[in-house]
């Protein structure tokens, strides 16, 4: 486990995305380990209207309602959204029927909030956690250069290289739908942590997993086997996997226990040109290229371990 002193500062930004909502759980549940500052929520898997008000239901069930959650972006910089309706059904967190939230949104834009607590925290302090597209994240970046200096490290999640695309033959959703923030923010100079589908794909949420979840017997346990039973049935329809990737609890389980991950210090540019391979992280692996690598690019993962963990701290919420 990592908590050398005090837990990690970090800043989660995300479309929840049922994925997105455990990764929430994981993080909310292990205050030892990680500091949430605030959850800002991007248009990615559904529209901005249901991500922001998800991202609420989710703290809420986590029973910190007092977590700051701000709105952002609702579509990428300079393209047309696309939605992930078929992954994750028509709210994004499809499942278990949710009420609504009753916990407000925060005052204020999250690409403010995210500038402004990088400005007021110490440099070196905040870390970033992309869970969706990078919108959010770049166009903080080019509203306030200043700030790019002061983040500790990016890890998110998106991305893929031998495990090529899901939402094209070359391109994962995260990058695709916003590639040109994806470029931005893998050509900052921030050090970037980056879980690929390459990883995520080795984290399937098998029978004996869920029902480890769902025999916890508490109401985040029972809600998270519920979203998997939604969320799998497309990626098993699709790759006849058994269960689902559950994707972005990986930033989170990073930061908590590092050494459940393996990968490489590699250089990763962003296909932004072709329409063919848009969106595409044009990985180094081999590094048969003299790029400069940029980014720490996860292969493997300890995936008994990462489950163990998981399923150990959503049971304290
Ligand atoms: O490609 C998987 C990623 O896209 C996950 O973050 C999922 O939540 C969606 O955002
Ligand atoms: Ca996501």
């Amino acid at each position: 486990m990592t908590n050398p002193s005090s837990p990690r500062k970090i800043i989660i930004d995300t479309d929840p995305g049922q994925d997105d909502a455990v990764a929430i759980l994981l993080a909310l549940g292990s205050p030892e380990d990680v500091e949430v500052l605030g959850v800002t929520a991007v248009a990615g898997n559904v529209p901005l209207a249901l991500t922001q008000k998800n991202a609420r239901i989710v703290c809420e069930l986590a029973g910190k309602p007092e977590t700051k959650v701000f709105a952002g972006c609702e579509a990428p910089i300079s393209r047309k959204l696309v939605t992930a309706e078929h992954v994750h059904g028509k709210t994004g967190l499809d499942g278990p029927v949710m009420p609504d939230p009753e916990m407000e949104l925060s005052e204020g834009h999250a690409v403010d909030f995210i500038i402004e607590t990088l400005r007021s925290n110490d440099a070196g302090t905040v870390t970033l956690c992309p869970l969706g597209p990078l919108t959010n994240i770049a166009v903080a970046f080019q509203k306030a250069p200043d700030i790019i200096e002061r983040v500790q490290e990016i890890v998110l999640m998106g991305g893929a290289y031998f495990e090529v695309g899901n939402i094209t033959p070359a391109a994962e959703f995260n990058i695709y739908v916003d590639p040109e923030a994806a470029d931005i923010v893998f050509k900052s100079g921030v050090p970037i942590t980056v879980m690929p589908l390459d990883v995520t794909h080795k984290a399937l949420t098998t029978k004996p997993r869920v029902d480890a979840f769902r025999n916890l017997g508490t109401k985040p346990g029972v809600m998270v086997a519920e979203w998997t039973d939604f969320f799998e049935r497309f990626d098993k329809e699709k790759y006849g996997s058994q269960g689902a990737p559950l994707h972005d609890p990986c930033v989170i389980a990073y930061l908590i226990k590092p050494e459940l991950f393996k990968g490489r210090h590699i250089n990763v540019e962003i296909e932004t040109g072709s329409e063919l391979t848009l969106g595409m992280t044009v990985a180094d692996w081999w590094g048969v290229t003299d790029r400069k690598p940029n980014a720490m690019f996860m292969g493997d993962i300890d995936a008994d371990g990462f489950f163990e963990l998981l399923t150990e701290r959503i049971a304290r919420l």
